[in-house]
């Protein structure tokens, strides 16, 4: 069944539980590092040969459900005026962070066809190599995990900087999230328009907020790109981690499906965002490296805490780890299959 990972999403009846993996292209596979020794990751999201080949990795590798548009969440900062790089071992790294009422003025409201338009050509180039064989996945980062980056300037522990921005100057961070969700609005528009059938919006660092930060200085701007992309007809994935006190909240702000992290058992969270929604997960990431046993073990419990319900996607609770073994990921989707046939 080619379409059971859109089929899921809209909570219809499948064959089966669909199965694909966050950070499903990348260092675990053989594949992806062969490309790496003599491209940069930009360079391969900016090539449409390379992306189109990377993206299609995992399917020929593990054969999953859905294909997920290899690019990355930052993309849009540098054709908005804040270029990084992706430094050796460190992550990325903004040049010039921004911190104050001149970095935020500076920050373009791009068309996504000025300065990412080749992720809209890697979308089109991807959906002709899938066929109709496999569903394509685009996605966006959320406004409140880009801000982390665009002002911390990398990764954070703590998110003080953004967290010192949002209490201190109110103002200057709802024109930050206005400009970073209107051009994740107008990007998610403009993959479905390529091509891309779901989209999901990455707010992998939401969890770092109280319920009540989040509702008054988050929910808004998110449920600006949501509410709109939701018009669209497509399935939307609004996923984020360590969310276990937030998922009502996410759920309010909008999605198809709500993404669920391992932290949280599936069966609580769905029951708390209503079985009028979708959801996936949630396998702790690190199973991939556990033994055989175990590893079954935990996938049984996930699908039981499903409950054969329609509208269950089956996913790890955040991205592949570099340490994963390319056989465990071939073993899940399989386990999952044959264990969830209907
Ligand atoms: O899922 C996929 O297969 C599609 C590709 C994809 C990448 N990044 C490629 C990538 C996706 C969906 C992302 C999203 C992304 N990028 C997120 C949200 C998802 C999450 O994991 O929470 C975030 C926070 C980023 C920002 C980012 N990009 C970081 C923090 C890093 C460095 C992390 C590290 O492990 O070094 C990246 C680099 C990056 N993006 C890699 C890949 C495959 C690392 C591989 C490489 O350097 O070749």
């Amino acid at each position: 069944m080619w379409d059971r990972f859109l089929r899921a999403c809209r909570r219809e009846p499948v064959d089966c539980t669909p199965v694909w993996f966050m950070r499903q292209a990348g260092r675990y596979m053989q594949e992806y590092r062969d490309i790496r020794k003599s491209h940069t990751l930009l360079e391969i999201c900016r090539n449409t040969e390379l992306a189109t080949e990377v993206t299609l990795q995992p399917i020929r590798a593990h054969r999953v459900d859905a294909a997920i548009l290899f690019a990355d969440i930052l993309l849009p900062l540098e054709p908005m005026g804040a270029p990084f790089e992706f430094a050796k071992g460190e992550g990325p790294k903004v040049f010039d962070p921004i911190r104050d009422e001149a970095g935020v003025a500076k920050l373009k409201i791009i068309d996504p066809e000025d300065g990412l338009g080749y992720v809209m050509n890697a979308i089109r180039s991807i959906r002709g190599e899938l066929e109709g064989k496999t569903p394509l996945i685009g996605f966006a980062g959320a406004p409140f995990t880009l801000a982390s980056y665009l002002i911390e300037g990398g990764k954070s522990s703590n998110y003080a900087l953004t967290k010192m921005m949002m209490y201190q100057k109110p103002e200057l961070w709802a024109e930050l999230m206005s400009k970073l969700s209107e051009v994740v609005r107008r990007y998610l528009r403009a993959q479905v328009a390529a091509g891309a059938q779901a989209v999901q919006l990455f707010d992998s660092w939401a969890g770092a907020l109280s319920q009540a930060d989040y509702a008054d200085f988050i929910l808004p701007h998110v449920k600006h790109i949501l509410g709109d992309i939701e018009t669209l007809g497509v399935p939307v994935i609004h996923f984020g981690t360590a969310t276990a006190s937030l998922l009502e909240l996410q759920r309010d702000a909008g999605g198809t499906v709500i993404g669920v992290d391992w932290r949280t058992p599936l069966a609580d969270a769905w029951k708390r965002i209503g079985y009028d929604r979708a959801v996936q997960g949630n396998l702790e990431p690190l199973l991939l490296n556990a033994p055989k046993p175990l590893l079954e073990k935990r996938v049984d419990e996930v699908l039981a805490a499903a409950d054969g319900r329609d509208g269950h996607i089956f996913n790890l609770g955040h991205g592949i780890l570099p340490t994963t073994p390319p056989e465990a990921v071939s073993h899940v989707v399989e386990y999952v299959h044959a264990k969830s046939r209907r």
